[in-house]
């Protein structure tokens, strides 16, 4: 059996162990044959193809970004965009795609499993947000990258007696910004799941003054908004998939903090895709390794149209219908165990 790979949506760490675990299950116990699609979707309405096997692996676990390429590209944005996906697979002789991405790309891969494709997703976001898994890999990465930027911030805040605010990602939902901030301490945490008001963020920072704490730490999300206003955008536009490039918050909360003060003074950190690239964490490379060798037996036993999840400690399939366009906000609880060390 002859198994194509592809890689869609954000580079996230661990992408390349997903790819490394995939790859030497399906040769060695399998006996079957791999090919590497590029840049997701895209490579498969191209026909551009590179090969994977064996040979390809080493250096792989720890690699950061795909070596496939990626690419936010829609198939379902043009007329034909699937049916050339369809054709190409055929006449290359795939027999399985395993596709892994978030929401967007397994979205298509959805649609195009109902359209006769054979198709395994693997759950890939840093901004954990998929539903159907506990965590995505590449997540934990980013948090660590993230705590480990407020722990230099806090220093540099408490230096010069200011209010720092560390943007990062997460659009739809503030995994990223409510984990670090835990981690890191921070005195106030903005996320797309809690829409917030300034007046409230000021309040926390004149209680810490109160205290004699004269410098704070706010993280925010990408996707976190004032009360009654909507995303705040870098650019106008949208993607293939018809989402707006986020960003601006962070700044906006320094302006509407020193607005509000008459001596303090803050700065905007925009963590950006520092907290995207490079080398997983040893959580990941595991949690990716169990990804890949988990979607690669649901191809050997049969099942497609799945997306494999970890539930508890489990590996599990889950049907792609049961996922797609929904979005897995933050776990209120643990919001309210942050919310304990705010101000
Ligand atoms: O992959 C998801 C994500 O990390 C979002 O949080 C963020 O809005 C987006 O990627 C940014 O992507 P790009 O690399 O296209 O700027």
């Amino acid at each position: 059996m002859k198994i194509g790979i592809l890689t869609g949506g954000g580079d996230a760490p661990g992408t390349n162990a997903v790819i490394r675990a995939i790859v030497r299950k399906a040769i060695q116990n399998y006996g079957y044959e791999t090919l590497g699609i590029k840049d997701g979707w895209l490579g498969l309405i191209q026909g551009e193809f590179t090969s994977l096997d064996i040979k390809t692996l080493p250096g792989l676990l720890s690699k950061g970004g795909t070596i496939l390429g990626t690419s936010r590209t829609n198939p379902f944005k043009s007329a034909d965009g699937p049916n050339r996906i369809l054709k190409n697979v055929s006449e290359h002789g795939i027999e399985a795609v395993i596709a892994i991405g978030g929401d967007d790309t397994l979205g298509v891969a959805y649609k195009l499993y109902e359209m006769g494709l054979p198709v395994v997703g693997v759950p890939k976001t840093i901004d954990n947000d998929l539903f159907g898994t506990d965590y995505t890999f590449g997540f934990q990465t980013a948090v660590s990258i993230a705590c480990e930027a407020l722990d230099r911030l806090r220093t540099t805040a408490e230096s010069h007696h200011r209010v720092l605010i560390l943007e990062v990602m997460g659009r739809n939902a503030g995994w990223i910004a409510l984990e670090a901030g835990i981690a890191g301490g921070a005195n106030a945490i903005l996320i797309p799941e809690k829409p917030f008001d300034i007046e409230e963020v000021c309040e926390f920072i004149r209680k810490r003054h109160k205290r004699g704490r004269n410098f704070s730490l706010i993280v925010a999300a990408e996707g976190a908004k004032p009360r009654g206003s909507g995303d705040i955008v870098y650019t106008s536009g949208i993607d293939e998939f018809g989402h707006a490039r986020l960003g601006g918050i962070g700044e906006y909360i320094g302006k509407e903090i020193e607005k509000r003060f008459e001596n303090i003074d803050t700065r905007t950190v925009v963590l950006g895709h520092l907290q995207r690239g490079g080398p997983p964490i040893a959580f990941d490379r595991v949690l990716a390794t169990r990804f890949g060798i988990a979607a690669i037996d649901l191809v050997h036993e049969g099942r497609f149209g799945v997306m494999v999840g970890l539930q508890g400690n489990a590996m599990v399939p889950v049907p792609l219908k049961d996922i797609i366009g929904k979005v897995k906000i933050v776990d209120l609880k643990l919001y309210d165990i942050a919310a304990t060390f705010f101000g």
